[in-house]
Order: C-alpha cells, then sequence, then structure tokens
C-alpha cells in the first residue's frame, strides 16, 4: 500500500467569501484556474486540484494507492474573525468531500484554530462526517504550538484520535523574502523547524498525551539538520533554552516527518535522524514545488532496507492514519 501524506485540494466553484482580499478562485476554463487573493493573482492551478477522475490517474501513473487530501493553507483564514474562518473552514471541509468520494482520496479537514473550542467543534463535526484527521497551519499569527489554545486543540485531537499534519503558511516577508521564492525556500522550512522547537521547548510534549498523531511537511524543515545545534543549546544555554522536561532528542520518537525534500543526503538524515518508523511518503502534490513522480526519492534510495522503503512508502502512514 502507497500512501502519500502531503497532498493539497482547492474545491471548484466556491462562494464569494464576502471580504475585501478574501481569497477567490478565477476559473479560466474546464482544467485551469487561477487562485485570487484580492485582484493579486496568488497561484495558477489546474484540475488536478479539484477533479477525483484527474488525481485517480495520476496516482496510477504514479504507483501510489492513497493520497491524504489537505487543505490549501492559504485558505486557513487564522486571520479573520473566528465566526468568518468557521464558516470557510465548513465550506471547504464539507467541498472536501465530495472531492474526497473515492476511498482512495483521505480528506484532511481544516479548523478555525484561533479558537480553540471552535476548532475543536469543527474537528468533531468534521470526523463524523468522513474526515480522516486535520491539517493545521504551523502558527496562529505570532502564538506558536505552545500556545495554550493550539496545545487545548492538540489535546483535544489526542483524546479523539484525530491525526495532525503541521504544514507551514504565512510566512514572514519582506523584500529579502519576497524574490525567488524565498518566502518558500527559505521561510518555509524555518516556520516548520520553529514550530518544532515551540512544541519541545514549550513543553507541549510533556503536556500533550504520546497517543497523539503528528506528522510535520516537508521532512521538518530545517529541523533535523540543526538538531544538534538545538541540542547543544539545551545543555549549554538552558537559562534561555531548557523549558522542556528533556533534551530535544528525548523526543524524536512523537512526531513523524514526510519525505518530500528531493535529494537521497537528505532523506537518509531524516531516517538516521527520525528512524525509519517515523518518516512517510509526502509529495506536495499537484503544486510545482511537489515531488514527482510520487515516490521516486524513496524508490529510488540506495540506502533503505527493502523493509524500510514498505515502511517509509505506506507502512508508518498506515499507523499515522489509525488504519
Ligand atoms: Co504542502
Amino acid at each position: 500500500m502507497i500512501i502519500d501524506v502531503h497532498t493539497h485540494h482547492v474545491p471548484k466553484g466556491w462562494p464569494d467569501l464576502g471580504w475585501p482580499g478574501a481569497p477567490r478562485l478565477r476559473v479560466d476554463s474546464e482544467r485551469e484556474a487561477v487562485i485570487l487573493l484580492g485582484d493579486r493573482e496568488f497561484r495558477r492551478i489546474a484540475d488536478d486540484c479539484w477533479n477525483p477522475s484527474v488525481r485517480l490517474e495520476r496516482m496510477d501513473a504514479d504507483g501510489v494507492d492513497v493520497q491524504v487530501v489537505s487543505p490549501t493553507p492559504v485558505f486557513f483564514c487564522y486571520e479573520r474573525p473566528a465566526a468568518e474562518a468557521v464558516r470557510v473552514a465548513k465550506i471547504f471541509n464539507d467541498l472536501a468531500l465530495e472531492i474526497c468520494a473515492s476511498e482512495r482520496l483521505v480528506p484532511f479537514c481544516q479548523v478555525p484554530l484561533q479558537d480553540p473550542d471552535l476548532a475543536c467543534a469543527e474537528l468533531d463535526r468534521c470526523m463524523a462526517a468522513g474526515h480522516a484527521g486535520v491539517e493545521i497551519g504551523n502558527h496562529v499569527g505570532d502564538r506558536d504550538l505552545d500556545d495554550e489554545g493550539v496545545v487545548q486543540f492538540l489535546q483535544h485531537c489526542a483524546a479523539v484520535g484525530a491525526p495532525v499534519f503541521v504544514h507551514p503558511w504565512d510566512m514572514a516577508g519582506g523584500p529579502r523574502l519576497e524574490r525567488w521564492m524565498a518566502q518558500w525556500l527559505v521561510g518555509m522550512p524555518a516556520e516548520t523547524h520553529l514550530s518544532v522547537l515551540a512544541l519541545i521547548l514549550g513543553g507541549v510534549l510533556d503536556r500533550v498525551p504520546d497517543t497523539l498523531r503528528l506528522c510535520f511537511a516537508h521532512g521538518g524543515g530545517s529541523f533535523a539538520f540543526w538538531l544538534g545545534r538545538f541540542e547543544n543549546a539545551w545543555h549549554r544555554r538552558g537559562d534561555l533554552v531548557g523549558v522542556s522536561e528533556f533534551p530535544p532528542s528525548h523526543y524524536l520518537d512523537r512526531f513523524s516527518v514526510d519525505s518530500v525534500v528531493f535529494d537521497e543526503r537528505a532523506l537518509r538524515l531524516l531516517v538516521d535522524t527520525m528512524g525509519e518508523d517515523r518518516v512517510m511518503l509526502g509529495s506536495d502534490f499537484p503544486y510545482p514545488l511537489g515531488e514527482s513522480p510520487v515516490g521516486s526519492l524513496i524508490r529510488g534510495a540506495g540506502f533503505l532496507s527493502e523493509d524500510a522503503r514498505v515502511k517509509l512508502l505506506g507502512g508508518n502512514a498506515t499507523r499515522f492514519l489509525g488504519r
């Protein structure tokens, strides 16, 4: 069973969300559309975002059995009033169920994470309706994953058995980061790295049950490469850093990362650091910074034993999804 845990959807034909600058879709043809933020072109997309038969064809071509289908983070709306974010979440979560009618497409919902009570309620509604887990953004404005509200939500996810996929979004801007796709190439890995730090140093993993299933996108960003620096700082500058009960490396069996790192040396570092039970196939399908063909890095990685390859391609994801 080959399971891709990191893919996105955009539903076609969602209604006008009703505020200036709201994300909207300009449909150019049966097969092409553009996501607009206000009047600004955010991303050109194609029917593989919304058309399940196109997705299934692409999956067949790449030898993928199952996709976890998550929202596209630009629609999280964490910066909007919570009631508005709930309304948007409901629209997109319900449309996701239509896209994911095939059992090979496994929907993850989005929630209004700025309001933990509403976020828990929307998660419950979605899990009852057929979603299999939740994708969250890695921060809510200036609040990171150690925010009390986010921790409450994560505890709820553990209680109801919902796996959580953490995706970077809302990267810092400014002239130095708004060229060369630097927000995606530098900002996203740093965002994810910061989230892992917040989860560990904020003592979150000391507080949430170890039954919580967590996965970070993009190989956990720059986290694995800099674990040694992190560990050293925890030991040497505990006056500034040591909030967690144990050093960072103690917590590596508490979360997973996906494999969309494009380079065998990076994948090897991830498997060496996280262990072969903690890395899962992810692709970022159908976006241009995703892996294509899906799974090619894991399939071609000479250092993996056949047993480990099977785990990375689907065995670990089966456990993550609670199947
Ligand atoms: Co993604």
